[in-house]
């Protein structure tokens, strides 16, 4: 499933958050759009490089977690689904181990640029 055919996914270009706001070897939640149907969006950080993922988890389609202390993180190496447990690499969004094995999540291709987190216009 290509991420851009869901409902509310952000353009190209589209600022998520500033490179600070997200702590290093932690993550950031973003939640865009309209706030009755937000799209929701994980990002994690390893040093400069950031990670994004659509928050949908590839078990059931919900979101892996609404705050971040319930991803379960274990820091630069993966993050949980507070649902049933599935856990996913950091760096690839694959899930390692749970219910959906195998499946992963959505990967979001970024661009960090004067401090400033972005959707890449190059994204497909
Ligand atoms: S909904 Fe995420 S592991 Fe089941």
């Amino acid at each position: 499933m290509n991420w851009r055919q869901l409902p509310g996914a952000p353009a190209p270009g589209t600022v998520l958050a500033r490179l600070e706001a997200v702590p290093d070897g932690g993550a950031l939640l973003a939640n865009l759009g309209a706030e009755a149907a937000p799209f929701k969006i994980i990002l994690l950080r390893s040093g400069r490089a950031v990670f994004a993922y659509v928050n949908r988890c590839a078990h059931f389609g919900v979101p892996l977690a609404e705050k971040t202390e319930h991803l379960g993180i274990r820091p630069h190496e993966s993050i949980r689904c507070c649902v049933h447990y599935a856990r996913y690499r950091w760096r690839d969004g694959s899930c390692e181990s749970g219910e959906c094995e195998g499946a992963g999540l959505l990967p979001i291709s970024l661009v960090v640029r004067d401090g400033l987190i972005a959707i890449a216009a190059d994204d497909a």
